[in-house]
């Protein structure tokens, strides 16, 4: 390895001697007295460190220190200082030096210093390059939040969606976006923001489902102090938050019917009022609604205000299920492939053949994100150089798609047994736990703390119930005979 480069600048030849003859063991030196020497210096050669007196005869350390890290590649500064103006010294870290060290110099420290400041800048790079990769992955793979690179798709259907999200992002219409679960709302939300160039660069998510009906009112609208029992403190809500930005509401068509009164009136007056004030706060906000309810169905249930609904629903955005978009699959994977190896430390790897035509013909009752999962779960069961199907979850290679149900009682195997049709493996327990945890996984789209609290058993033992399929192929092979 070539040795770093060391620019010492010191008024005082005998101190920069000295230091040069110090260090040389350790840098490539070079020596400059004054800032017009230093910064001809710093211009024509790579320097990596930047060793200078903040006292320079005419001159100041602290202008050297502006003008070398205004470079296209500054050097990690390290200032020199006598002792009692510690202050200044201060004051150039607060300008961007890495450090400072007291004169009279204790060479050690010098080189130790030296040396430290040269691997926090190489860690400094290793991090900016790694966040920058990261970045590139994630938005190649769709995992970024932002605008429309994160939306992976080609079929006719995603391509209708990115117009439409093109087209709508720049106005401040209301957008309700609706689809099943796991098409990929959310993502949606976020690239209309990001598109939106709203003055400030503000996306509130709530989630109406997850509060009651007075949180919610407050959450959204604030409240003052004392308005309700527990309002000890003012609160702001989040459409005076989102303010010049946007507000998404997730899950709308689960909001009761008082808050849907407050919510017309902000769309339509664009003004709020605190829970328990009459003050009109007016509010700039986008508004974006999601569901995976139809709800134009809950309007003529009687369920939904209809006269919100024709407010929110002034652009629909209906995502597509990913059966209806099959064509995507592949891709998707591939993104979903490079992202989880990313972050599993493991190569990319590809999928069998096997394995993508069973990804191709299942009928992904969770959309993408259950697809996600699913390549997760097989990147991280794989260990060859191949993902193949027995590294899949298991169901994937069934066509039953029936929601869980509870493990069967003793008395479900026993009248099994009855009928004496039952295929090979039917009674062994091994297989029948087994199936059972894969419809566990399958109901709750992988998600293995759903799961294990579903079966009734720790994420713990699932995670070593999981291990030890994978680790008993004949096993897999009895479950996929099914
Ligand atoms: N077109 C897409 N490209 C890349 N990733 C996607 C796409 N659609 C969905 N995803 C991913 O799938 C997962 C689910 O997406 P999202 O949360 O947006 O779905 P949703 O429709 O809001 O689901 P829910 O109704 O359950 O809230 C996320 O991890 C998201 O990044
Ligand atoms: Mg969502």
């Amino acid at each position: 390895m070539t040795a770093a480069t060391l620019l010492i600048v010191d008024d005082e030849k005998s101190t920069r001697d000295g230091l040069r003859m110090a260090l040389e063991d350790h840098f490539d030196c070079y020596v400059a007295a004054d800032i017009k020497e230093a910064m001809g210096l710093l211009r024509s050669e790579p320097v990596d460190l930047l060793l200078t007196d903040l006292r320079l005869a005419g001159d100041s350390g602290m202008d050297l220190l502006d003008q070398a890290l205004t470079l296209p590649h500054p050097p990690v500064a390290v200032m020199m200082t006598a002792y009692g103006s510690v202050d200044t010294a201060v004051e150039a870290m607060r300008r961007g030096a890495w450090n400072f060290v007291t004169k009279p110099l204790n060479l050690d420290e010098v080189e130790l210093l030296l040396k430290r400041a040269l691997r926090s800048r190489s860690l400094e790079k290793n991090n900016v390059r790694l966040e920058y990769e990261v970045q590139n992955l994630r938005q190649k793979s769709g995992s970024s939040k932002h605008g429309l690179e994160s939306l992976i798709g080609k079929s006719p259907a995603m391509r209708k969606i990115g117009d439409l999200v093109s087209q709508v992002a720049p106005t401040r219409a209301t957008v309700l976006i609706e689809g099943e679960s796991g098409t990929g709302k959310e993502l949606v939300a976020h690239a209309i923001h990001q598109l939106s160039g709203r003055p400030t660069d503000k996306l509130l998510v709530v989630n109406c489902a997850a509060l009651s009906p007075q949180l919610l009112e407050s959450e959204l609208f604030g409240h003052e102090k004392g308005s309700f029992t527990g309002a000890t403190q003012k609160r702001i809500g989040r459409f005076e938050q989102a303010d010049g930005g946007t507000l998404f509401l997730d899950e709308i068509g689960e909001i009761d019917q008082a808050t849907q009164v407050k919510l017309l009136r902000v769309l339509s007056e664009r003004t709020i009022e605190r829970v328990g004030s009459n003050q009109p706060v007016k509010v700039d906000v986008r508004v974006i609604t999601a569901t995976n309810k139809n709800l134009r169905d809950l309007v003529s249930k009687g369920e939904f205000r209809e006269d919100l609904f024709f407010r929110l629903n002034v652009v629909r955005i209906l995502m597509p299920t990913l059966k209806d978009r099959s064509e995507d699959i592949i891709l998707l994977s591939q993104a979903f492939l490079r992202e989880f190896s990313l972050e599993n430390n493991k190569e990319i790897k590809p999928l069998s053949d096997h394995a993508l035509a069973q990804l191709r013909s299942y009928r992904w009752p969770g959309n993408v994100r259950e697809l996600r999962t699913t390549i997760e779960h097989g990147v991280v069961m794989s260990n060859g150089p191949v993902i193949e199907t027995h590294h899949l979850p298991y169901f994937l290679g069934t066509t039953d798609a029936s929601p869980i149900i509870a493990p069967p009682s003793a008395s479900q195997i026993e009248g099994n047994e009855e009928n004496s049709l039952a295929s090979e493996g039917e009674f062994n327990l091994h297989v029948l736990e087994l199936r059972t945890i894969q419809r566990a996984l399958r109901h709750t789209h992988n998600n293995r703390t759903d799961a294990a609290r579903l079966l009734g058993i720790s994420r713990r033992t699932l995670q070593r119930k999981l291990k030890e399929f994978q680790n008993a192929p004949a096993q897999n092979d009895a479950l996929k005979t099914e």
